[in-house]
């Protein structure tokens, strides 16, 4: 089995996210401020403007955003994961993260978070947790105060640090 790092350069982090109201996009753009933040390279892109999978393999970081819709991911960013199994056995040692957006507290987000995470273990990915801010990642309800935004930031330097 064999590793590949890429060394002495920008780290590469894309943050994906679905969003059809605003709120998770919204959370998307502060995550890439902090992965600038931390020196990396930010592509934040709409899921369903990303075009082949097979794009994943350039990054060193892939952190994903949904609105919770019933307690977990929304189905777009579902078929995005589900599709990349073109690029399966491709992606391990990448850092990875997760955020998410309900409509009102208790409503899923962590469930969503979950069932984000639970499909990038299953590509090999490492992530951290997180002891200063929502420990399994940053989570809104409704549209993202200043504190939510900051926990957003905090993620993408912590996931582009890591990388
Ligand atoms: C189909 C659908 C299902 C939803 N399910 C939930 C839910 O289970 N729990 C919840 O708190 N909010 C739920 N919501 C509300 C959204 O998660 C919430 O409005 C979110 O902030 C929307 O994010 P967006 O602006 O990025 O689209 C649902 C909304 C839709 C359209």
């Amino acid at each position: 089995m064999k590793f590949f790092f890429r060394r002495g350069i920008m780290s590469k982090i894309l943050i994906i996210s679905y969003s059809q109201t605003g709120n998770t996009k919204k959370m998307a753009q502060a995550v890439g401020e902090g992965v600038k933040d931390a020196g990396g390279e930010p592509d934040v892109v709409n899921v369903e403007d990303f075009g082949d999978v097979e794009k994943l393999i350039g990054y060193d970081g892939i952190i994903m955003g949904s609105p919770t819709y019933f307690g977990i991911l929304a189905a777009p960013l579902k078929d995005f994961i589900d599709r990349s199994i073109k690029v399966y056995k491709q992606l391990d040692g990448r850092v990875g993260g997760a955020f998410a957006s309900s409509g009102v507290q208790g409503g899923g987000n962590e469930t969503t978070i979950h069932s984000i995470t639970q499909a990038l273990k299953v590509h090999g990915f490492v992530m951290p947790g997180f002891s200063r801010i929502g420990h399994y990642g940053p989570a809104a309800v409704g549209e993202a105060d200043e504190k939510i935004i900051s926990e957003c930031k905090y993620m993408g330097t912590s996931v582009t640090t890591l990388a």
